[in-house]
């Protein structure tokens, strides 16, 4: 049951620590203190390239893993939604690996996905919640994600132990291909041991963000921007406050604004930036100068040091936890989350059974 809580989305939001923690447990070696796979007939050193697919949030948890995976094991990425990529039908080389990501592992796209990487002569690794689901068995190797059932039909808890799971993928990828040192590995997985307290201290804000719905529950449109390994956090803010709250949203790449969308920005249309510190700090910044020049009214998501330095800018400032910049799309995940479960309190919708929505999209 939902034991105290309003929603099943109140509660799995609220297992954010515990399933960030139950997940990277799953997979840290405490003694080496280094990310551990399960067994596979495949060599790490021999992948010349990777094919994410997937769908909704999971995509994007696979289009942050394509950061992470260039920059940490510098292997080039493919990241896709399912229902382009099975019928793209992409070549692919057989020393290519296939990643898949899905909750449910029943999603009929990504299911096409993974059975069409597959006639490729290409092992597939799937990051799934249910070990019994339909992908977990046609796979060649499971990572799974320690979220437990997830009830609510927008994805909250599933989503951040994905990231959780392909934080790791990639580090011991960049471990076993020997990308990153010793010392800098230990230091990031470090970063994701700090993930549970972090996630809990940012649960605690919820006034704070109670406060931020009240600003935007009005709107017509929003529009989301990130960069980088954000970016996809914008576009999880943007389909989250669309499924919860029918508000028209959008995610943006931040540098991607000037064109086109920054002629939909005006008072009216609340801008919402995940911008922690990091090297595309700056840049982002310059974009929201722009943006705010335009009359936009921007709402910033940051550290301590980035919300300092954005404060001239934004009309409201949602100060976060430091982080490693390669941890902060896990924990950036979490607010805009809140976010849109809040604005739809507000606005009074049906929060766990959004309409015209289903939990598990098993036909196409
Ligand atoms: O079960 P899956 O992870 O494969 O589901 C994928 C999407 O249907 C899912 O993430 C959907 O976008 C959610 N409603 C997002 O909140």
């Amino acid at each position: 049951g939902k034991g105290n809580f309003r929603h099943f989305m109140e509660k799995e939001l609220h297992e954010h620590p515990i399933v960030i923690g139950d997940t990277l447990h799953r997979m840290i070696d405490p003694a080496t203190r280094l990310p551990v796979l399960p067994a596979l007939d495949l060599d790490l050193n021999t992948i010349s390239r990777i094919c994410i697919s997937a769908c909704g949030s999971a995509f994007y948890a696979g289009l942050t893993a394509r950061y992470w995976i260039e920059e940490y094991a510098r292997i080039a990425v493919d990241a896709d939604v399912a229902s382009e990529f099975r019928y793209r039908e992409p070549p692919l080389h057989s020393d290519e690996l296939g990643i898949v990501v899905s909750q449910s592992g029943e999603t009929a796209d990504t299911m096409a996905a993974l059975r069409y990487i597959r006639t490729q002569g290409c092992k597939v690794m799937s990051v799934v919640n249910v070990p019994e689901s339909t992908m977990a068995r046609e796979s060649d190797l499971i990572l799974e994600t320690i979220a437990g059932p997830e009830i609510s039909v927008a994805s909250t808890k599933a989503f951040t132990a994905q990231l959780t799971v392909l934080a790791g993928f990639a580090l011991a990828l960049a471990h076993a291909r020997g990308t990153l040192s010793r010392d800098r590995i230990e230091a990031l997985v470090a970063a994701l041991m700090e993930l549970p307290a972090k996630a809990a201290q940012i649960l605690n804000e919820e006034d704070e963000i109670r406060r931020l719905a009240t600003q935007i529950q009005d709107a017509r449109d929003v529009l989301f921007f990130g960069r980088g390994s954000m970016m996809p956090i914008a576009l999880e803010g943007a389909l989250k406050l669309k499924e919860l709250s029918y508000i028209h949203a959008e995610g943006y790449p931040a540098g991607e604004m000037k064109h086109g969308p920054i002629a939909l920005i005006d008072a009216s249309v609340p801008v919402i930036a995940v911008v922690p510190s990091g090297p595309l700090f700056e840049k982002t910044a310059s974009n929201l100068q722009e943006a705010a020049a335009r009359g936009g009214r921007i709402i910033v998501l940051s550290d301590s040091e980035g919300a300092k330095k954005l404060a001239g800018i934004a009309s409201e400032v949602v100060i976060l936890p430091d982080c490693d910049p390669f941890v902060a799309p896990i924990l950036y995940a979490i607010p805009v989350q809140m976010l849109a479960y809040q604005v739809a309190i507000l606005k009074g919708t049906d929060v766990d059974q959004p309409r015209n929505l289903a939990k598990s999209v098993t036909v196409e």
